[in-house]
């Protein structure tokens, strides 16, 4: 029976091969966006575990037209691209507009950019959609703007915008999920600003995948994506951050926008930071602050000391550091509690820094400071909410471990920061001389600093600052 049934499955088949417009089933990775032709349990490119999701490749048209004409020749065509010398091209500086609110412009590299897609990602409830309600309403009064929400009605939203007393003339609002009728509606409003609230809710009808799939966040997300490079409409997309604390949705996301910006914060801080972890028209690593209030978020255009846990009488297992993320210098509270661990494979725990460089200073602290934590738990908490990804943040940390230990306080008004080394030296950090005047702006008497970042008299207005080559000297020099 089934040897007679053979026969006539086949032609079929081989007429589906010939038709070239088939439907292809690729499995992509939530991870990395790798695509592969079989299901399987890890990612062949990241070696991600359960990431791979089913995706439907619809045959693209354009791609037909594409495929057809590079079979001919592209020779003596009219659009057929040439190769030209990038100095003859003329450029120009891209345009930027303000969104109202000094604290994102900075992050954005000095406002944004017409045409730029700018995912926002951040933990639920941290604030993303005040923000982007917030500087809607400002750019709406000169921009038309679209707010498309997927997630609050709209009455929830001019009730919100009401409560915080935003302007909302300009604001057009839609409650749509569908990319189609999404663009449809652009399509006649021709809105100069789309925000997408939630990208991780919308969906295409070309697809038959679940809405929220990595296939409908990924198709939908590039739909958005060539409707602003094609009409220059700017984007904000707001994307939800998954426990590991990428956004969630394949990680192509990533690649397809122009920016992507990240909210962070302790749910019991008011502090919220935002910070630029890609940006094709300005700088990474800049970092907003707000505060979050009851009039919704608030900037703090000068942060400086907002890091800093409030007491300044010194307590043991804490230490203020000065770092620079961004073009400010910030002084941020490290604190440390090392404590006799029950454990045969004591804990070591970083909240706010990483952990395997936790482990590792510690690894110098024994060898090159001579002073064992084998036998303890140990806990390190960034003050606030903040996350310090700098290796300035090395010597601060091991200070705040060793005075934990000791039980003893560092002296009073002390800062210091600087990297250290596998071999116990301590080196020096950029921009040491803004960090050291910034501390003596707030009124530490004392720094321990690299070497190379000391200033020549060894002071800095008031500021008593201690140079140190090596982990030693720093260890004695705080004790
Ligand atoms: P929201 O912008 O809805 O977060 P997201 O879009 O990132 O999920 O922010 C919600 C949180 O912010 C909520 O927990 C309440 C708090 N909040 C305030 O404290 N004050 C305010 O004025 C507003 C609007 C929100
Ligand atoms: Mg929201």
């Amino acid at each position: 029976m089934s040897n007679l049934s053979k026969p006539a499955a086949k032609p079929a088949g081989k007429l589906a091969g010939k038709t070239s417009a088939k439907a292809r089933t690729a499995y992509v990775c939530a991870e990395c966006g790798a695509d592969h032709n079989k299901w399987q349990g890890q990612c062949g490119e990241c070696g991600a575990w359960n990431s791979l999701s089913e995706f439907v490749v619809e045959p693209a048209s354009a791609g037909k037209g594409v495929a057809a004409s590079r079979r001919g020749s592209w020779a003596g065509r009219a659009d057929a691209p040439a190769v030209t010398a990038l100095k003859d091209l003329s450029h120009t500086e891209e345009s930027r507009v303000t969104t109202g609110i000094g604290e994102l412009d900075r992050v954005l590299g000095g406002g944004l950019v017409h045409g730029a897609v700018v995912l926002v990602g951040g933990d639920p409830g941290i604030g993303k959609s005040t923000l982007l309600l917030q500087a809607i309403s400002k750019m709406a009064q000169t921009l038309p703007a679209l707010y498309v929400t997927g997630e609050e009605s709209l009455s929830q939203i001019a009730g919100r915008g009401a409560r915080l007393g935003l302007p909302l003339d300009g604001v057009h609002a839609l409650a749509e999920t569908g990319i189609e009728r999404i663009l449809e509606h652009a399509a006649t409003m021709r809105p100069s600003l789309i925000v997408a609230d939630s990208v991780q809710t919308l969906w295409t009808e070309e697809l038959s995948a679940a809405p929220g799939s990595v296939s409908q966040v990924r198709e939908s997300a590039a739909r958005l994506v060539r409707y602003a490079k094609e009409t220059g409409t700017s984007v904000f997309l707001v994307g939800h951050v998954t426990k590991e604390g990428g956004i969630a949705g394949p990680r192509v996301l990533e690649h397809m926008v122009d920016a992507v910006l990240y909210f962070e914060g302790e749910s019991g801080s008011r502090f919220r930071v935002l910070r630029a972890f890609k940006n094709r028209f300005g700088a990474v690593n800049e970092l907003g602050v707000f505060a979050m209030g009851d009039k919704g978020l608030r900037e703090v255009p000068n942060p400086s000391a907002i890091f800093l846990s409030g007491s300044r009488t010194p307590q043991p297992g804490s230490c203020v550091m000065v770092t620079r993320e961004g073009t400010r210098p910030l002084l941020v509270e490290v604190q440390a509690l090392v404590d006799a661990s029950p454990l045969s494979n004591p804990r070591r725990v970083a909240v706010g820094m990483e952990g395997n460089r936790l482990a590792m200073l510690l690894a110098v602290l024994h060898r090159h400071g001579g002073v064992a934590v084998g036998d303890q738990d140990v806990f390190v908490n960034v003050v606030g909410g903040i996350r310090v990804q700098e290796t300035a943040a090395d010597l601060p940390v091991l200070l705040a471990v060793l005075s934990s230990l000791r039980d003893k306080p560092l002296a009073e008004q002390t800062i210091a920061f600087g990297e250290v080394g596998l071999s116990g030296e301590i080196r020096p950090v950029p921009n040491g001389e803004d960090r050291l005047k910034e501390a003596a702006t707030h009124g530490f008497k004392r720094a321990i600093v690299p070497k190379a970042n000391a200033p020549k008299g060894g002071r800095i207005g008031e500021m008593q600052v201690i140079a140190v080559e090596r982990l030693a000297e720093a260890l004695s020099a705080a004790e």
